[in-house]
């Protein structure tokens, strides 16, 4: 699989496989009656298929609660002679107290049953208070990639105006930031802002690229990912993949199905010209039913704060 080189010289696969999302534990065990604590064979199975197909990177957090499945496929698709751990990149995140990093990669790899993880983010800025929060969860970052436990370290969901904080007192720079990406959710200048801020070179990850095809229909956007669909003989989710990969952006994916997990793999048999790109870029400027998108993680932000402002008032 095609890879990117991180600004700390190791290589990420450009295509992961999700485990959040549709596979999120207690979304799931809410929907099945399940016991959420319980490993989930349906999540291990997905995750095994994946890995079977090819799928080198693995993408999870604290929050999804299946870090222990992926445990579970990791082990066994190792047993069967599919991979060995070095050829999977494995990602996961922090999602809870940023005051207890060192907890938290401990208790992750215990899940994982690693002894350390490709990559290691702090999942969401949203969850600290101010500025001098970030730096010390970004120090305590630090300290993970030395003593070795993460091979890299990142954010996810950061503005520039949280990457600028944390840059002005890293010793060691993120290597990516993870963030919902898609024609028409850009983020202003994040990602090229991340790129050159103090020449560090923060690559970026998307997820929820597939919002043209999935979530933000009909939009803009259909014609042209129509067309450029029947150019290359594909279907337009992975013209929404290609468009993320053609930019140097790694994409995160899942799905349940096998079917279009395979297909997606396919993202590296065909290549969009720069023209392509500009133009799904362009169009996807246009608005959306006539409203500017909210990033989903400060939806998610606002909707806390409104219950916890509706807590208080009680
Ligand atoms: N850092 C963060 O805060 C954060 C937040 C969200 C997600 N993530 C990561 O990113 C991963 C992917 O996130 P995402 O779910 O937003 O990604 P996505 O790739 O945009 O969407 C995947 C979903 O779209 C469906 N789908 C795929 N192709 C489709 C098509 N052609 N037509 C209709 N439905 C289609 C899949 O369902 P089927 O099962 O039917 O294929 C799946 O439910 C997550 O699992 C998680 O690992 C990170």
């Amino acid at each position: 699989m095609s890879t990117l080189t991180l600004n700390d010289g190791a290589s990420i696969p450009l295509l992961a496989y999700g485990t959040g999302t549709t596979l999120l534990k207690n979304k799931r065990s809410r929907a099945t009656g399940g016991d959420p604590m319980a490993l989930d064979r349906t999540v291990i199975e997905h995750i095994k298929t994946a890995i079977r197909l090819g799928y080198r990177h693995l993408d999870t957090a604290e929050m999804y609660q299946t870090e222990p499945e992926t445990r579970v496929a990791i082990n066994e698709s190792i047993a069967e002679g599919i991979v060995k751990r070095e050829d999977l990149f494995v990602t996961t995140k922090i999602s809870s107290n940023f005051t207890q990093v060192q907890n938290a990669i401990d208790a992750s790899l215990k899940n994982l049953g690693l002894a350390y993880v490709d990559l290691y983010l702090l999942h969401s800025p949203y969850w600290t208070d101010s500025d001098a929060d970030l730096q010390r969860a970004w120090k305590d970052m630090e300290a993970v990639k030395e003593s070795g436990k993460a091979r890299s370290i990142g954010v996810s969901n950061y503005s520039q105006t949280h990457l600028s904080a944390t840059l002005a007192t890293a010793r060691i720079p993120p290597s990516i930031n993870q963030i919902e990406f898609h024609p028409y959710m850009r983020q202003g200048d994040v990602v090229p802002v991340a790129f050159s801020h103090s020449h560090s070179n923060i690559a970026t990850s998307a997820y929820g690229a597939l919002a043209p095809v999935t979530r933000n229909i009909p939009g803009p956007l259909d014609q042209t990912l129509e067309s450029l669909a029947k150019k290359y003989g594909v279907s337009t989710g992975l013209i929404c993949l290609r468009w993320c990969i053609d930019q140097d952006i790694v994409v995160i994916t899942t799905s349940e199905k096998e079917t279009r997990m395979k297909e997606y793999l396919t993202v590296f048999d065909f290549k969009l010209t720069d023209g392509e790109v500009q133009e799904i870029s362009d169009r996807g400027t246009e608005s959306v039913g006539g409203k500017e998108l909210v990033p989903r993680v400060i939806r998610y932000y606002r909707s806390l704060k409104e219950k916890d402002a509706g807590g208080k008032a009680q």
